[in-house]
């Protein structure tokens, strides 16, 4: 792709009306002045290196006149914008492309209310994801979502993203509970719905439009959210597993005995649980191989009840041969450590040089065969090896096996066009031919733009555009990436 030359190019008089804007403090600058106080690079590139864009401006609004003020001047003087959050995006959305001016959240950090009877939280988008929950731990209730990046990610971005996570199962999407939005559109309008309702039907509901947008046609700078209670009791088991087969009768054994208490099903094959040792030295916590793991959590409000069921639940799984060995995590220590054989993979899996990802959605029962097809195929083409002459280090599959949601990885020593091409669109269409999705929770950002018509009609893509040119019609949000 090629800059969009409609766009223009950042001057120094842009420069001082954002510095007179927002002092300088908030405007850092890479090039055009000799006094950059903070490095820019980071706002550059993206978590897995593997995007990196020219920015030379980052500014870092501290209010949501702010960002209007910010968005109208650049709506007017056609300069493209990437909004940015914690710049933990796996699919290359939260960098510029060229020269986008980088509008980064993290200045817009408040709570702004809680309220302990509704459960309902107001607060920024900057507001890092675990420091929302920290607060929430404090008045006895939960975000209803958790992944990995927890301790960088922010709620805009997760909002922006539509993430899915590891507690989806039980919470449900943030479409579900994301109850409001405040959120500003190219020409500086400030979309005041930031509604604390659970039940609202007075029309169209747009807020749906900004979760999952990917900041393509406004910036997200608050939200109100429905947070449940915390549990009492938490409990978390690590099996291991002979088949694939096996792991999809845990699963519905885990359904049918722990039911309400059930709060996470996750899924990690052998091989991402061997490269965790590889790359980390990390002991696991069974012995012995297995060629699939599961963990499963439980919370609930009674522990003695979640005991019991827990142990019904272990007994029958151990006794009728379905899991081959399990280990139950007996304090807080435990419990941290048997959830970073899970949360610990994506990190594991960039140690050797970079990673190709794929996020993908299919019906439970044929999701682990596409990692057995893709493996077959880079092991025929000789690019599979324990020593640096192979770029491909293994195929691995792990994910949320509770939403069908699967994460095929390939590690490499390099990126490299001839494992690339066996990989794609080959994957794309295995999906295709599953109706699945090509990315079920990750978006589809620069990564995944040239395959949407894998998993969208043309029809939809167009509704889609017309949506995009109806708020955006200088095209100047996050321009270059999905649509
Ligand atoms: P960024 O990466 O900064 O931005 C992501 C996208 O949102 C970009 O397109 C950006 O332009 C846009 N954006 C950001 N903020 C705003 C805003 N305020 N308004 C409008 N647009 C905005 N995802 C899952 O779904 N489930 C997981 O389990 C999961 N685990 C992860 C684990 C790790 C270790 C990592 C690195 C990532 C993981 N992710 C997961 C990816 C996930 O999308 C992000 O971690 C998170 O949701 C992105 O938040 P962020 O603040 O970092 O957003
Ligand atoms: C996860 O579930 O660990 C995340 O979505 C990140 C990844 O896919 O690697
Ligand atoms: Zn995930």
């Amino acid at each position: 792709i090629q800059r969009n030359s409609k766009f223009a190019k950042l001057t120094p008089d842009h420069v001082k009306h954002f510095q007179g804007l927002l002092g300088s403090e908030s405007a850092l600058i890479d090039g055009l002045s000799n006094d950059a106080a903070e490095d820019i690079e980071p706002f550059n590139s993206d978590w897995m290196r593997k995007y990196r864009g020219h920015t030379k401006l980052v500014l870092k609004p501290k209010s949501t006149e702010e960002v209007s003020e910010i968005l109208k001047y650049c709506n007017n003087n056609l300069l493209a914008v990437v909004p940015q959050g914690g710049n933990t995006g796996l699919v290359g959305g939260s960098v510029p492309v060229f020269d986008e001016i980088v509008i980064n959240l993290q200045k817009m950090n408040n709570i702004r209310s809680f309220d302990e009877v509704s459960g309902i939280l107001v607060a920024d988008a900057g507001v890092i994801l675990e420091v929302a929950d920290n607060f929430l731990a404090e008045k006895n209730h939960i975000f209803p979502l958790d992944l990995g990046a927890k301790g960088s990610c922010q709620i805009g971005g997760n909002v922006a993203t539509n993430a899915g996570g590891l507690r989806l199962l039980r919470y449900g999407s943030l479409h579900g509970n994301v109850l409001g939005i405040e959120a500003v559109l190219p020409d500086g309008t400030i979309v005041d719905d930031l509604s604390k309702l659970r039940k609202n039907n007075t029309g169209y509901d747009i807020k749906q439009l900004f979760i999952g947008g990917e900041g393509t046609i406004g910036i997200i700078t608050a939200i109100s959210i429905l947070c449940p209670q915390r549990s009492r009791a938490m409990n978390v088991a690590y099996f291991g597993l002979e088949s694939y087969e096996k792991v999809q009768d845990t699963f519905r054994e885990a359904k049918n005995q722990l039911s309400e208490i059930l709060s996470a099903f996750e899924l990690m094959d052998g091989r991402s649980q061997k490269l965790i040792t590889k790359a980390t030295g990390k002991k696991m916590p069974l012995e012995g191989e297995h060629p699939f793991y599961c963990l499963i959590e439980t919370s609930g409000s009674n522990s003695e009840h979640d005991s019991e069921k827990l142990e019904t639940f272990l007994e029958h799984v151990m006794e009728t041969g379905i899991v081959s060995d399990g280990v139950l995590a007996e304090n807080e220590t435990q419990i941290r450590d048997l959830w970073s054989c899970r949360e610990g993979i994506p990190e594991c899996l960039g140690h050797w040089g970079g990673v190709y990802k794929y996020d993908l959605s299919l019906p439970i029962e044929d999701m682990y065969q596409l990692v057995n097809d893709t493996r077959a195929r880079i092991e025929e083409a000789g690019l599979i090896g324990n020593d640096d002459s192979h770029p491909v280090l293994d195929v691995v599959g792990y994910g949320h096996m509770g939403d069908a949601n699967l994460h095929l990885n390939v590690p490499v020593r390099r990126y490299n066009k001839e494992v690339e091409k066996l990989l794609e669109p080959f994957v794309f269409e295995w999906i295709q031919k599953k109706n699945g999705s090509i990315s079920a929770e990750h978006g589809l950002g620069i990564a995944k733009k040239p395959f949407i018509g894998y998993s969208r009609s043309d029809t939809m893509i167009r509704l889609m555009k017309q949506i995009k040119d109806l708020y955006d019609p200088n095209g100047i949000m996050n321009p270059y990436k999905y649509i």
